[in-house]
């Protein structure tokens, strides 16, 4: 982009797109980031389909038009296996998705491929047909939890996980596979306690980086080149933040300012 850097809207229901937008703004630190997570709707995982794009729709859309967006990022599996149609129908700009990266995790196991996503993702079609186009020769292992995404909820207001309970949830696929598919914007938040418990013999796969490189060809953003300024950091919650300063000090370190509210009003 020429002289005005190029703001853009990273959406998911928690923290988890938070994982997402590290890698975004490690490689494009001069623009300019709003993040807004709909934890009144929290978690996405436990949602039906029907919900879940009205509400991302009502939200995205007048979050586009208020901020003049320059490219949405669904930060969140979950909604990026329904809302993606919808909301490339009503708007101009880029939209890119996070779906789980089934392709490259097959390509790279021997064994089996593990998908821990949550309990919506793993019965999306959507995910039965990644499965079905990209992992033909290697079988691929479902494993929902909304646990695991409570987890790095509470990981990022202060609270360790715990690694006996990790254990258990992570248990059926534990010895199965070979490589295992983050299949959730909140998993990289915790992938060190992850990769502990399923061992260093289990490659863990995401697929932070790769949008991260989507959203710089999309905007012509050449990596280092333009960095001339540090780009603003605004973060929205659709339920009250009265409670959130153990989260402000994690997002400061992130670079954001304190979370303002924005209720969504459907
Ligand atoms: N971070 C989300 C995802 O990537 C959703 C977590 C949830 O709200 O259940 O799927």
């Amino acid at each position: 982009m020429s002289q005005q850097q190029a703001k853009i809207l990273i959406f998911d229901s928690g923290v988890g797109g938070l994982s997402v937008y590290k890698e975004i703004e490690t490689k494009l630190p001069q623009l300019d980031y709003l993040y807004i997570f709909d934890n009144a709707a929290y978690p996405y995982g436990e949602l039906d389909h029907q919900t879940l794009i009205v509400r991302v729709d009502a939200l995205v859309t007048s979050l586009v038009e208020m901020h003049q967006i320059d490219l949405v990022v669904i930060a969140c599996n979950t909604a990026s296996t329904v809302v993606l149609p919808t909301l490339r129908a009503k708007l101009a700009i880029p939209v890119v998705g996070v779906v789980p990266a089934i392709k490259p995790a097959s390509n790279l196991a021997n064994k089996a491929v593990g998908l821990i996503a949550t309990p919506a993702t793993i019965t999306r079609p959507y995910t039965h047909d990644l499965i079905r186009d990209f992992s033909q020769s290697k079988p691929v292992e479902l494993l929902g939890s909304t646990r695991l995404v409570d987890m790095a909820e509470e990981k990022l207001r202060g609270n360790p996980v715990d690694l006996d309970e990790l254990k258990q949830i992570l248990a059926p696929i534990y010895r199965h596979v070979d490589v295992a598919v983050l299949g959730c914007t909140h998993f990289p938040l915790i992938k060190p306690e992850i990769q502990q418990v399923l061992s260093s013999n289990v490659l863990l796969v995401d697929s932070g980086e790769a949008i991260a490189r989507r959203v710089a060809d999309l905007l012509k953003e050449s990596v280092a080149a333009q960095i001339k300024r540090e780009g603003t950091k605004e973060i929205l919650s659709t339920a009250p933040p009265w409670d959130e300063g153990a989260l402000n000090i994690a997002l400061r370190q992130l670079g954001f300012s304190p979370v303002q509210h924005f209720p969504l009003e459907i």
